[in-house]
């Protein structure tokens, strides 16, 4: 099997990590990808510090294992994060900061908990300012990805961020789904993958069964950036656009950002019911490019051992025959 330095580092089996998805992470999700072997994740970003505690006592119960926790800088509840930080997890996961914020103590802080930090950034420059200010791994996201992404795509970017920030791991985000993008990571300098998309689509995520459909159902051409779903919820990200499914909430909106604004307060309720009943039409569906790779929807911690399998096999079968004597 695939073992890279920063399986040792963050104390994991597989190169594999989950992102840490704010609106749609359960513990469930987490412990079953870290009991598999991969780094589970624990998005942070919307909860009240009894959320924090109960979330990752729950996952606890299911998984001795390590897992991360993940908070978004640009608003970050200091409360939600002091929290987390008394739990000491074996990650803290951090991405977006503002361009002016300041990153090393949340580092610092982090580090005396007995944390590692990882960092997700969609630039170089990103990159470097968190290496500089101490984080343990770079997680570099391509725009391919689901969620809020920056403008570069994973091809050129994760190659640029390993040569800026070596010997600092780099793991790979953004498109990536399966063992070949695993083999493809690990080429481009990477030493593992961390996904989103993927594990939306598996029996323990928390998405209405809908949503998971229409991800299989994607051929991966569906998805488009957007801005609209944060002027709906009234939040401005520091350079980012969400990467979401294009429905008819989508299409109704475009180019009327202002109108937007105007109904903002009615548009965001009718969201979250749309959300709830699973309308796949009218609520927003974050996901990537790598939607077309997705054609199940299978327990998460099987989601990782396939991708380590797969990955090892093109290593060991395909890639070799490649290679002249
Ligand atoms: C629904 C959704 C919510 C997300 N929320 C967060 C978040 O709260 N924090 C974070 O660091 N990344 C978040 N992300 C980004 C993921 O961590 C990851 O970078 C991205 O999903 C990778 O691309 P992929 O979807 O192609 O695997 C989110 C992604 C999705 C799809």
């Amino acid at each position: 099997m695939i073992r890279t330095p920063v399986c040792d580092l963050l104390d994991i089996e597989h190169p594999i990590a989950l992102g840490g998805m704010g609106s749609a992470s359960s513990p469930a999700m987490t412990a079953a990808v870290s009991r598999a072997g991969g780094l589970g994740a624990m998005g942070c970003h919307y909860l009240t510090p009894e959320q924090v505690r109960e979330r990752a006592t729950a996952a606890r119960k299911e998984t001795n294992k390590p897992f991360g926790m993940n908070f978004l800088l640009f608003d970050v509840r200091e409360d939600s994060f002091a929290e987390a930080l008394k739990l000491r997890p074996a990650v803290m996961q951090f991405a977006w900061a503002r361009k002016d914020q300041e990153l090393k103590s949340y580092f610092d802080r982090s580090h005396e908990a007995g944390c590692k930090v990882t960092y997700m950034a969609g630039a170089v420059k990103e990159a470097e300012r968190a290496v500089k200010a101490g984080a343990d791994v770079i997680v570099a996201q391509g725009s391919e990805g689901g969620g809020h992404v920056g403008w570069m795509g994973s091809i050129p970017l994760i190659p640029m961020v390993v040569d800026a920030v070596g010997p600092v791991p780099v793991l790979a985000a953004g498109g990536f789904a399966d063992g070949r993008g695993l083999v493809a990571a690990l080429a481009l300098g990477a030493q593992g993958i961390l996904l989103g998309t993927r594990f939306l689509a598996s029996v323990e995520s928390p998405l209405h069964p809908n949503f998971k459909q229409a991800i299989v159902d994607s051929d991966g051409h569906d998805t488009q950036l957007s801005e609209i779903p944060d002027i709906a919820a009234g939040q401005v990200w520091p350079g980012a656009m969400t990467r979401l499914r294009r429905n008819t909430f989508i299409e109704r909106w475009a180019g009327r950002e202002w109108a937007l604004r105007e109904h903002r307060v009615e548009v965001i309720a009718r969201l979250r019911a749309a959300r709830e009943a699973g309308d796949i039409e009218e609520g927003p569906l974050s996901m990537g490019q790598d939607a077309g790779l997705i054609h199940d929807i299978p327990p998460a911690g099987e989601i990782v051992t396939r991708i380590a399998r797969e990955a090892d096999r093109i290593l060991r079968e395909r890639l070799p025959g490649m290679l002249q004597a």
